[in-house]
């Protein structure tokens, strides 16, 4: 039989590891997450990521592949129109979504979509990864300008009433469910669209967003999902490689109210050459992507 010191020891002991255990996995707050997207969208803008404190110093994707900072679009300096950020606290990730002007003859206009990533122990001052989806000059419906005009009208406020956010499991389902439009035919009528929502696919706007869409027909699906989910924002952002049409790098972002879609975003990396204009190649021009 064990004494009864022996006995309190192991109790403190076992307090003590589930003390640690749940600071381990303790969840990021939503004041550090945003200031990190702040830091990061002032990096973006000053074309300078020496004031980002990083995990690593190469840990960067741009469009699906590994980047060096040094290189990719935080290397130049851009002109802010509109920035607009969420908060994943269970994952410990942020997504940011920045639209920006040309700064000169050098520089192009981008739409980017930006997932940032911190270690799940809470510590939200430093960044693990740096994940960016570049639509510019070139990218399918690009035209910068056209998506600040329709994205500055919406309404993107926090959705007060606690009762009335998403869950995170419908938020990831309506994700989800969007990507496998392209493979599954039942996919697009599984989803909750709003009667006035609206889709705006890099410059190309559609109301109400549940009309046109793909009904499965691609056999390859769309895989190398990341999740951001903000039930607060009512939102899920999923990067991907857009696999059902040809290795897309892109970004869906959704926003839910009432279990509703109201808002879709799209933002496109570069397409696969074969595809800018080419009406011929189905794979390109089936469903959504018609030009
Ligand atoms: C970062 O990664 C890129 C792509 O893999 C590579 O070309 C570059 O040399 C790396 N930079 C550093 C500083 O390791
Ligand atoms: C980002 O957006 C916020 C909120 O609209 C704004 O206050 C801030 O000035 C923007 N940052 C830049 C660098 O434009
Ligand atoms: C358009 O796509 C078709 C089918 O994939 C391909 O054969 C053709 O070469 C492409 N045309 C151009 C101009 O890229």
């Amino acid at each position: 039989m064990l004494s009864r010191t022996t006995k309190d020891t192991v109790l403190l002991s076992v307090v003590c590891l589930l003390a640690s255990i749940t600071s381990v996995f303790a969840e990021c707050t939503r004041e550090g997450l945003l200031a990190a997207t702040n830091s990061y969208v002032a990096s973006f803008s000053a074309g300078k990521s020496d004031n980002l404190k990083l995990a690593s110093s190469n840990f960067t994707y741009q469009n699906n592949k590994a980047a060096d900072i040094r290189r990719g679009v935080l290397s130049q300096s851009h002109p802010i129109g509109l920035n607009t950020s969420t908060a994943d606290t269970v994952a410990c990730a942020s997504y940011t979504m920045i639209i920006s002007f040309s700064s000169g003859s050098n520089s192009k206009p981008y739409v980017t979509a930006t997932q940032i990533r911190h270690s799940v122990d809470g510590d939200t001052s430093i960044i693990a990864s740096i994940d960016i989806i570049a639509a510019t000059t070139g990218s399918l419906f690009f035209n910068a300008q056209k998506t600040l005009g329709y994205i500055q009208k919406e309404n993107w406020g926090v959705i007060d009433t606690v009762a009335n956010r998403p869950s995170r499991e419908l938020l990831k389902k309506v994700g989800d469910a969007y990507l496998d439009m392209w493979t599954d035919a039942k996919a697009a009528d599984s989803i909750p669209w709003g009667t006035d929502c609206e889709r705006v696919e890099g410059s190309q706007y559609t109301r109400p967003c549940g009309g046109q869409l793909p009904r499965g027909g691609s056999s390859k699906r769309n895989g190398n999902r990341r999740y951001v989910i903000d039930e607060v924002m009512g939102s899920v952002d999923v990067l991907c490689s857009f696999d059902a049409l040809g290795n897309m790098p892109d970004s869906h972002e959704i926003r839910v109210e009432d279990g509703k879609v109201k808002y879709v975003h799209t933002i496109y990396g570069n397409l696969k050459a074969s595809c800018t204009g080419n009406k011929t190649d189905t794979s390109c021009s089936s469903s959504m992507l018609k030009e």
